[in-house]
């Protein structure tokens, strides 16, 4: 039994609890939902157990692949036991088709494709709306040695390594996903966070729909719906 103690932080998305020992902590999923940097705001119901159960479903087998991970077991349908990091204030995106911000600011058409893997660092702050930085960014300003980013681009494209074919044999195009990493207590840098439809973007391979946050970003309805089917498509055996 995992007891669950004082809350820690409280974010958009999830509850950080205290457990009985150091180590550990105990991830709440909400079913909050925030865009733009939490002007816009609702519910959606059901994500809280989505994103729980997605991410309980792939942190195991990205540990398998060999990129060591927070995730400790599943708690209930909302809960999660982790270990417990620091968490690094650098966000790491990784691309292979344009979209989002990176259409937008490069003027690329949604949807184009990349001819490799684009990884970028964004500094971890809503009231600046996570800016782009870069290595020499978070180095210079004592957020993480440069060691550690080069283990965390590494990890990153395992990362993706992993998802993308996962994914494409379920039927959905992984376009891009926002990864956060952390530093446990003997300095160890592991994944930390969440992977699920609100940090990633997942297009139907056949039809091209949204099946993600964008849905709720871009008002564009059955955003229940989209997040059901990708926990459906993540829980299916490959090629289903
Ligand atoms: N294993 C962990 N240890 C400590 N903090 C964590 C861990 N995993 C995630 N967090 C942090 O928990 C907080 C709550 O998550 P979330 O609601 O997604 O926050 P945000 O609003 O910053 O997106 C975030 O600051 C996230 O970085
Ligand atoms: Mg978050």
């Amino acid at each position: 039994m995992t007891t669950r103690g004082a809350l820690k932080y409280e974010g958009k998305a999830k509850r950080v609890y205290a457990t009985d020992t150091a180590e550990e902590y105990v991830v709440e999923y909400k079913d909050d939902a925030t865009a733009f940097n939490g002007v816009k705001k609702a519910q959606i119901g059901g994500k809280g157990a989505v994103n729980n159960a997605i991410t309980a479903h792939l942190f195991p087998q990205l540990e398998a692949a060999g990129i060591p991970t927070h995730f400790l077991a599943q708690l209930s349908e909302t809960e999660q036991r982790v270990r417990a990091v620091t968490i690094i204030p650098v966000e790491v995106i990784v691309r292979n088709v344009a979209a989002g911000s990176f259409s937008k600011r490069l003027g690329i058409e949604e949807g184009t494709a990349l001819a490799r893997p684009v990884v970028e660092f964004c500094y971890k702050s809503d009231a600046l709306g996570d800016p782009l930085i870069n290595t020499d960014t978070a180095v210079a300003l004592g957020w993480a040695t440069p060691g550690e980013l080069d283990r965390i681009r590494e990890l990153a494209l395992k990362v993706q390594a992993f998802l993308v074919p996962y994914f494409a044999a379920r039927g959905v195009k992984l376009i891009d996903f926002k990864l956060e990493f952390g530093r446990t207590a003997d300095g160890t840098v592991i994944l930390a966070d969440e992977i699920s439809p609100d940090t990633c973007r997942f297009w139907d391979a056949q039809t091209g729909e949204k099946l993600d946050k964008d849905r709720f970003r871009r008002d564009l309805g059955g955003v229940e719906d989209a997040y059901n089917e990708m926990l459906r498509r993540v829980m299916a055996p490959a090629g289903t």
